[in-house]
């Protein structure tokens, strides 16, 4: 090769770098979230002693949620004493209104102040939420302005076969068919084996997946994938949460049982900072 040639290669190659260099270094950072999932927990007087003891310190806007059953939603919002704590809901329904007894309309979640809904959890799924209704919850949070947090995972049989991946690809693709913008698209890793069981995934078990599911979210949305939420569930404690948080692809948690308790909880938004 002359000489003439190798400075043109090098030339462009140095441009093509810059450039991708400057969109990289264009792109927000990742959010965290730390996410209390209460599940059919609480009551008034308990949400209110765990709102008095919470000790979170420092910028946490935007990075710590509480899901509690629905009727606590407008008691909870009231008691926070600034918007710094976002408030999500458990689940929601795909209409807009109508004849669904026992449902609850995105819409009237957006007018109390939720930023957030769980959709998918395995615990709604096993009573008949099925991949189309997942779908179409998504659909329905992300038309209403609220950020979908989007649970996966395999069961403990799954795993032994070998059927992880596969499992956590296709729930992956199924909730975000048709769903043109991910940019407020949030995907929780929660393996069924794990949830309430003490048995959380080691770290570096929870990242293979976690990368999973971002090389899943970059080959059909692109480079947006770089900034999607991937949370870890399942077993999440004040005693693991700092060895989960220091994986690459581990962007926070959401935790049930541990997120009962205000300094438990507390401790973990810390181990996210
Ligand atoms: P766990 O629940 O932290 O009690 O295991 C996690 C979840 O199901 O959201």
């Amino acid at each position: 090769m002359n000489h003439t040639v190798k400075s043109y290669i090098s030339t462009i190659v140095r441009e093509v770098i810059q450039s991708e260099l400057e969109n990289i270094t264009h792109l927000p950072t990742r959010r965290k979230l730390v996410v209390a999932n209460w599940k059919m927990n609480m009551n008034v007087a308990s949400a209110t002693s765990f709102v008095e003891r919470l000790s979170i310190t420092g910028d946490t806007s935007g990075k710590v949620v509480i899901c509690p059953p629905f009727p606590l939603i407008y008691p909870l919002r009231a008691m926070l004493p600034d918007s710094s704590i976002s408030i999500g809901a458990q689940n929601v329904h795909w209409e807009d209104s109508g004849a669904f007894t026992g449902q609850v309309s995105a819409n009237l979640l957006k007018e109390l102040d939720c930023k957030y809904v769980l959709i998918g959890h395995s615990e709604v799924r096993e009573a008949g939420e099925t991949d189309g209704m997942v779908n179409q919850k998504v659909k329905q949070s992300v038309a209403t302005g609220i950020d979908p947090i989007i649970c996966v995972g395999e069961t403990h049989k799954q795993r032994e076969q070998g059927k992880t991946n596969e499992m956590v690809k296709g729930q992956i693709l199924k909730a975000l068919s048709k769903v043109d913008d991910i940019s407020n698209v949030i995907i929780a890793y929660v393996p069924i084996w794990a949830i309430g069981t003490g048995l959380s995934a080691e770290p570096e078990q929870a990242q293979v997946v976690h990368h999973v599911i971002r090389e899943t979210l970059h080959h059909s949305f692109g480079e947006i994938a770089e900034q999607v939420p991937i949370l870890y569930g399942g077993s999440v404690n004040q005693k693991n949460a700092h060895s989960l948080s220091e994986m690459k692809d581990i962007d926070g948690a959401l935790v049930g049982g541990a997120s009962l308790d205000a300094e438990n909880f507390s401790t973990i938004v810390h181990a996210f900072e």
